[in-house]
């Protein structure tokens, strides 16, 4: 079978998409269920009818395309990411793995193969926790990680709850109803850029997926007391940023006394209230993110920094609330999946690298229901999540190759 990637196309399906934003060229911000998110949504699902794909959406918003096999009613071929991006992010997160994958079934129809089992794109929805806290929304109900009920409590920074920015944008069904049936996918495959800089540094074209490392977030929230940044005296403090400070402090130090190089641990958000600059801090609300290729050692690190914290708080004197939003397993990827990307790396004579994911994907959430694998390609200095994330169009070409015929593999 000799497959061509349109790779005009496919780059300038990936500019259109960029420039539904919600920031000036280049940096891309599209938060889930806003109005560019919205309109990306549309964009995206007149691209998968013109490619001749129906489209079917859930109640959250998970968007498939599919293209029918020979047999319908056998279990799906699924490839795909998401299109929604942090703010301040660049063009490729999530957008490799859709429109590339948009592109390989284009490619593979346009071949004359025919599937015997159907292959779908898949847009899932809100893999960025931006908006509801929580990243991977559309996969954890997908997969039933996350159940109705709990996806219905919910909200939003602005006190909105999911059930209602989704009935506003238009998704009305019910929530139980997008967890998909037991065997539904035969497999599933996500295409996406590294997001780190191994592929680059060791000049290997492509990276195969073998472990998908386990996240967790929790939220931090520490009140002292407030008051006059003049009157109040140095001794009668109780500061909740000072508070805060130190605890940022001790989980950077959780994570680098791990003892091993494969713990993180980022506090990406310091909301301090009342936030003027003559009232001393009396609200903080911290917001930790923590992953290991290890379970065991990432919850080691989270008792360390929950101990920390407490006992900062009781040393300053001001009172701490831990919440914890999520803390998921690592998944295996598929040898049997791996080994189809292989056999095409090698058909192209083209190197990869055997690597562990350090970002999490929807694919983490995807491997509790179908077997998955992930198929990597290098970005310029290993940056993600910032407006000049960057992927060559060669690299986006080979990976969209690959996929395209491991698809056909995986889907005969
Ligand atoms: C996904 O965007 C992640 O934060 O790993
Ligand atoms: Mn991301
Ligand atoms: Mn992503």
């Amino acid at each position: 079978m000799s497959l061509t990637i349109n790779r005009d196309r496919l780059l300038s399906e990936i500019e259109a998409l960029a420039s539904i934003s919600e920031a000036e060229p280049p940096v891309v911000t599209r938060i889930v269920f806003s109005p560019s998110d919205l309109k990306a949504r549309g964009w995206m699902k007149a691209c998968c009818e013109e490619a001749g794909l129906t489209v079917r959406e859930d109640a959250v918003g998970n968007t498939f395309a599919r293209w029918d096999g020979s047999e319908p009613a056998a279990s799906v071929v699924g490839t795909g990411s998401h299109i929604d991006a942090i703010p301040n992010a660049g063009k490729y997160d999530g957008v490799v793995g859709v429109l590339g994958g948009l592109e390989a079934i284009q490619a593979l129809r346009q071949s004359g193969f025919r599937p015997k089992h159907s292959i779908e794109l898949l847009i899932f929805t809100a893999e960025e926790p931006t908006r509801f806290g929580i990243g991977c929304l559309g996969s954890r109900l997908l997969s039933g990680t996350l159940s109705a009920d709990a996806a219905r409590k919910l909200t939003d920074n602005g006190g909105a709850t999911l059930d209602e920015v989704r009935r506003e944008a238009g998704f009305t069904g019910e929530l139980e109803q997008v967890k998909l049936p037991g065997g539904y996918y035969k497999a599933f495959i996500e295409l996406h850029i590294e997001q780190g800089p191994l592929l680059e540094r060791q000049q290997i074209p492509l990276g195969i997926v073998t472990k998908i490392a386990a996240p967790a977030s929790l939220r931090v929230l520490i009140e002292g007391s407030g008051g006059h940044a003049g009157g109040v005296l140095m001794p009668d403090r109780h500061d909740a940023l000072c508070a805060a400070a130190e605890m940022i402090l001790a989980i950077e130090s959780a994570a680098r006394t791990s003892g091993a190089i494969d713990t993180v641990a980022t506090v990406g958000i310091c909301d301090v209230f009342p936030g003027a600059v003559n009232s001393i801090p009396s609200k903080v609300r911290l917001s930790v993110d923590i992953r290991d290729t290890d379970l065991q050692r990432r919850n080691i690190v989270m008792r360390t920094i929950e101990a920390a914290c407490h006992s900062i708080s009781a040393k300053r004197q001001v009172s701490t609330h831990n919440e914890l939003l999520n803390a998921d397993s690592p998944a295996d990827c598929a040898p049997a999946i791996i080994e189809a990307l292989s056999q095409s790396c090698r058909r192209h004579e083209l190197k990869f690298l055997p690597m562990v994911s350090r970002a999490y994907h929807d694919s983490l959430f995807i491997a509790r229901i179908a077997p998955v694998a992930m198929l990597f390609i290098p970005c310029r200095n290993g940056y993600s999540h910032r407006p000049d994330e960057h992927a060559s169009p060669e690299d986006i070409v080979r990976g969209t190759l690959v996929l395209a015929e491991t698809l056909a593999t995986v889907s005969r």
